[in-house]
């Protein structure tokens, strides 16, 4: 069942995160819809707009129609991740969305606010929710790079008016993360005085958690012990700081690095044990139920394993 971002947030906020997972395919749709049945666990879709070009929007959106049918028990949201302005649009008059981001947090403090403000009045007369950014992360973002040089901590005081003023449902903050397998070096952590301060300064307000894969480190061994040239410092964020950061507000977590790292081991794992091999279905077959398993995994990590009951009877 498709339900608001908004709904899923009631019942999190303060006590667990929502994981946020970016899908492209029909094999990580599997693995993710397995993986929160599996662990009792409501959750958000998100579509980049890399996503929703792979294929085709349509093809997206079927695939996901599909899951529903084929898992009526789950309940989750569908999300735009990262959009610009035109294809929030495209995605509030779609009436597929449950809520969209728009990040125009490249943009000056006046702009992002007139942007978001644009996208929030659409949103809000279809029922829409909308996720918008203040700060900026460090990593790729869609076609937009940010080095770390320019990437800077949400400033709690101007989360307050750019929430008053923007009209946003929920706030990505800049908290000491980025996107990609490239995050930290030695032992950096999330910036939890920054949430607290944001938390503080804004209450009831959802925080969204950009930048969350934890980069496993067996991960990127394995990987690279099957033809992968990883760089072997990679680093992400702690998953013993989820839940934590959820009790401080933080409650939708998005990852995406991590599940592309489980598609990466088992490809390269498979046709390195069976280089004769050329049927992509056993290695698929493999990474759905990988998929499922990781999912499962960072649902319990997140606090949102068990939690679909709950959410059942919010509704
Ligand atoms: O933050 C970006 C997400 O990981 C989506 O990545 O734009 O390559 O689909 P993508
Ligand atoms: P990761 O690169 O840490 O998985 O972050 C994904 C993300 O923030 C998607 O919006
Ligand atoms: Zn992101």
């Amino acid at each position: 069942m498709i339900v608001t971002t908004a709904q899923l947030y009631k019942v999190a906020y303060k006590k667990f995160a929502a994981g946020a997972y970016n899908i492209n395919n029909l094999e990580q749709t599997m693995g993710l819809f397995r993986g929160c049945i599996q662990s009792k666990a409501p959750f958000i879709i998100q579509l980049s707009k890399g996503a929703r070009n792979y294929t085709d929007k349509r093809m997206l959106e079927a695939i996901i129609r599909t899951a529903e049918q084929m898992f009526p028990e789950a309940i989750f949201a569908v999300h735009l991740d990262h959009g610009d302005e035109a294809t929030c649009y495209d995605c509030i008059d779609s009436g597929f969305y449950s809520s969209v981001m728009i990040d125009a947090s490249h943009e000056s403090f006046e702009e992002n606010i007139a942007i978001t403000r644009r996208v929030v009045d659409r949103a809000h007369a279809e029922g829409i929710s909308v996720e918008a950014e203040l700060g900026m992360l460090g990593g790729v973002e869609e076609d937009i790079k940010v080095d770390e040089g320019h990437a800077c901590l949400t400033n709690p005081d101007e989360a307050v008016e750019f929430v008053e003023r923007s009209g946003c449902d929920s706030l990505a903050a800049a908290i000491g993360t980025s996107h990609g397998a490239y995050k930290f070096k030695g032992q950096q952590s999330l910036r939890f005085d920054v949430i607290e301060a944001i938390s503080q300064k804004v209450p009831g307000m959802p925080i969204v958690m950009h930048g969350s894969s934890s980069v496993p480190i067996e991960e990127v061994q394995r990987i690279n012990a099957a033809g992968g040239k990883l760089d072997p410092s990679a680093r992400g964020v702690a998953e013993n700081e989820y839940l934590p950061a959820a009790k401080l507000g933080v409650t939708k977590v998005n990852i995406d690095t991590d599940g592309r790292l489980v598609w990466t081991r088992v490809h390269r794992e498979f046709f390195r044990d069976k280089p004769a091999e050329f049927d992509f279905r056993p290695p698929g077959k493999i990474f759905m139920q990988a998929y499922a398993d990781f999912i499962a995994h960072k649902n319990e990590k997140l606090g949102s394993a068990g939690q679909l009951e709950t959410v059942r009877e919010s509704l």
